[in-house]
């Protein structure tokens, strides 16, 4: 397996250069700045990304205020990216690197990578944007434009790839030049569903120019699909007006953990025929959530709630709040 030669890797630095899109944290090496940055687009998209990583430095200027806020304030301030995991890491990393480095973010790489919730391809990123070291970026997009380009990958194990892109890095001395082209061309022209060959600064030595789609292409997601679960929940609604909606605290593992909820019966078995008001997608589970308004006293732990503007609920949640007209803001 023979790399991108030194040629390739200046073709696709100059064309970065021509068409790079202006984003927020493509302006700053600041590692706290490009960490969170990193962190938000691991599974959500830039477009979504991009107020939400403007206005988090309006709650969490620095990493000592993200480590000194409670993890409710994080949640809440996570809400709607979804994968709230992520959201638990960064204040667990946040309170790690004050603890134990003074605030100061980590230099070297396998520390970067130390950090809860940093994989290799984050830590590659923070390692090469904030310290240029040669240390590549291999998300979903970067894996693409590899595997297309040398074909001989395509059902190669992850090794081999991370092999292909740290060989490809060590080709270039620009390392956060290079990962940002890299993610570039993955995002905008080689992407999954509609990869404009015809405009790629790689085409000359790509293996799959013009059959692009039986490399990583339009291949139905069969085996994707199959892997999420139906599952459904019944979700019990307590509203008195002159208390507010009961909520409860789900535990901290799990799906949606941390978060606040009505009390929620898991394994419901619906009545047949039973429609759910609500569809919520996750990874590995469609939650079909049927809600259920209940006049008694609710018991367990929890609480009442006049305005559910102060608490971290799932997007879920508020859709099947909203059905119900039960908003509660305040
Ligand atoms: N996705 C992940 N990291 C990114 C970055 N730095 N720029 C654009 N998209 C990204």
């Amino acid at each position: 397996m023979t790399g991108l030669s030194s040629e390739q890797c200046r073709q696709l630095l100059d064309w970065y250069a021509l068409v790079a899109r202006v984003l927020p944290w493509r302006e700053t090496a600041d590692p706290y700045h490009i960490w969170i940055s990193e962190v938000m687009l691991q599974q959500t998209q830039v477009n979504t990304v991009l107020p939400r990583y403007l206005s988090w430095f309006n709650m969490f200027p620095d990493i000592q205020s993200l480590a000194d806020a409670p993890l409710d304030d994080v949640l809440k301030a996570w809400e709607g990216l979804g994968y709230y995991r992520r959201a638990r890491f960064l204040h667990a990393a946040a309170r790690k690197v004050v603890d134990e480095n003074n605030g100061d973010f980590p230099r070297q790489f396998d520390e970067i990578l130390s950090l809860p919730g940093v994989g290799r391809s984050t830590a590659g990123a923070i390692a090469s944007f904030c310290f240029s070291l040669s240390k590549p970026v291999l998300d979903g997009n970067v894996k693409r434009v590899l595997k297309r380009w040398s074909v001989t990958v395509n059902e190669m194990a992850d090794a081999k790839l991370w092999l292909l892109a740290q060989q490809a890095i060590d080709q270039s001395d620009q390392p956060a030049l290079w990962n940002q082209a890299m993610m570039e061309l993955g995002a905008t022209l080689c992407s999954a569903k509609s990869p404009k060959c015809g405009m790629c600064p790689l085409a000359d030595s790509c293996a799959s120019v013009g059959k692009v789609n039986e490399v990583c292409g339009n291949a139905p997601k069969t085996d994707k699909r199959s892997s999420v679960r139906d599952v459904h929940w019944q979700v019990k609604l307590y509203y008195q007006p002159e208390c507010g909606l009961w909520l409860e605290k789900r535990p901290d593992d799990g799906i949606w953990g941390g978060l606040w909820t009505p009390p929620i019966l898991e394994k419901y078995v619906p009545e047949q025929g039973a429609k759910p008001c609500y569809i919520h997608t996750l990874t590995h589970r469609r939650l079909h959530l049927y809600g259920e308004q209940i006049q008694q006293d609710p018991i367990g732990c929890g609480q009442w709630v006049k305005d559910i503007s102060k608490f971290a609920l799932p997007t879920g949640i508020y859709r099947l709040l909203q059905i119900y007209g039960l908003q509660m803001l305040e």
